[in-house]
């Protein structure tokens, strides 16, 4: 890398794009997919039928709330931490029953989105306006390390939606030892992950022919487009999802259908495609208990306990440290 191009690559998206699209292997991270056009495709997807991962984490809320709510409680009061909060939509269940059990606790929802934390905290005042809520815009770490010297009760953190499967298992044992350090004893983590199951079901979760995934997917390229001035074809790249039972990651490419030169302006970058050429975007990992047990010892965390869904899709998991 020239000088003049470091200069230019001043932001992180810049820098991993140019680290991505330079690599032999070309690759982008699922998390800069997420501007509010990409919040919204992800809340049509949360709505889909297929997407089935949203509808069982909320099943096991809803039925299950009286024993998590029980598991959290505490004399003197706890902190209900949620991070990458979204629309809320599955912990307002949990809420509404722990405002009616009169239970003394703090609702921090924590959102990189100040779009995000602005809608929800205005939904949850109109929804549950007994419910006490101290929102955070922040990355997860720097909050929690914030939170950290508060300190004065009990601290539940959670994780939902299977967010974790973004991550390989390294990162995601140090995502899992980062929750650790920030926990007293006595404090839980409540975390979701999207089991592994019949390979269709997983396959069709990620691969809908409304093509809304495939917009997802593709928001990535429209982002490099209207942000680093990219001149992507976004038409002529197809979205491709697999599924490996064995390591029970699945993986989503962008795959370029013909040859082609795409320039990044504002990192002075031309890449090339070999026509069938792929970009991978993202991973969604499932998992089943002998890798969660795994991802916790190598972690530092114990389980105390898990809850499961009706159809056996999907687990919340309960970590003590
Ligand atoms: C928000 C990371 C859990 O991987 O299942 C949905 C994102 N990607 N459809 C997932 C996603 C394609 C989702 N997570």
């Amino acid at each position: 890398m020239t000088s003049e191009t470091l200069n230019t690559l001043d932001t992180s998206f810049k820098k991993e794009v140019y680290e991505g699209l330079t690599s032999s292997l070309k690759y982008l991270s699922s998390k800069y997919i997420y501007d509010k056009k990409g919040d919204k495709l992800f809340q049509d997807i949360m709505g889909m039928p297929s997407y089935y991962l949203t509808d069982c984490e909320y099943e096991i809320f809803s039925q299950q709330k009286v024993e998590i709510a029980a598991l959290f409680e505490t004399k003197g009061g706890f902190d209900l931490i949620e991070l990458g909060a979204g629309d809320g939509k599955k912990t307002k269940v949990l809420l509404k029953h722990l405002v009616d059990n009169k239970s003394v606790f703090t609702y921090k929802p924590i959102d990189i989105s100040q779009n995000a934390i602005d809608s929800l905290s205005v939904k949850l005042s109109e929804e549950i306006p007994n419910l006490a809520v101290d929102a955070e815009i922040g990355e997860y770490f720097e909050v929690l390390d914030r939170l950290k010297q508060l300190d004065a009760r009990k601290k539940v953190i959670m994780v939902l939606g299977s967010n974790i499967g973004n991550l390989l298992h390294p990162r995601a044992i140090q995502f899992l030892t980062q929750l650790k350090d920030t926990m007293n004893q006595g404090d839980l983590l409540f975390m979701g992950f999207d089991q592994k199951k019949d390979p269709e079901i997983i396959l069709d979760a990620y691969n809908d022919p409304e093509g809304i995934t495939e917009a997802f997917n593709k928001n990535l390229l429209h982002r490099i487009n209207t942000e680093l001035g990219g001149n992507f074809n976004v038409d002529t790249f197809k979205h491709w999802e697999v599924y490996d039972p064995e390591t029970g990651t699945a993986k989503s490419f962008l795959v370029s259908q013909k040859a082609q030169e795409v320039t990044i302006e504002s990192i002075n970058l031309t890449i090339a495609f070999k026509p069938w050429e792929t970009i991978h975007t993202e991973i969604s990992q499932k998992y089943d208990d002998e890798v969660v047990h795994w991802l916790a010892k190598e972690s530092g965390l114990k389980i105390k306990t898990d809850f499961i869904d009706s159809k056996g899709y999907y687990k919340n998991y309960v970590f003590l440290k």
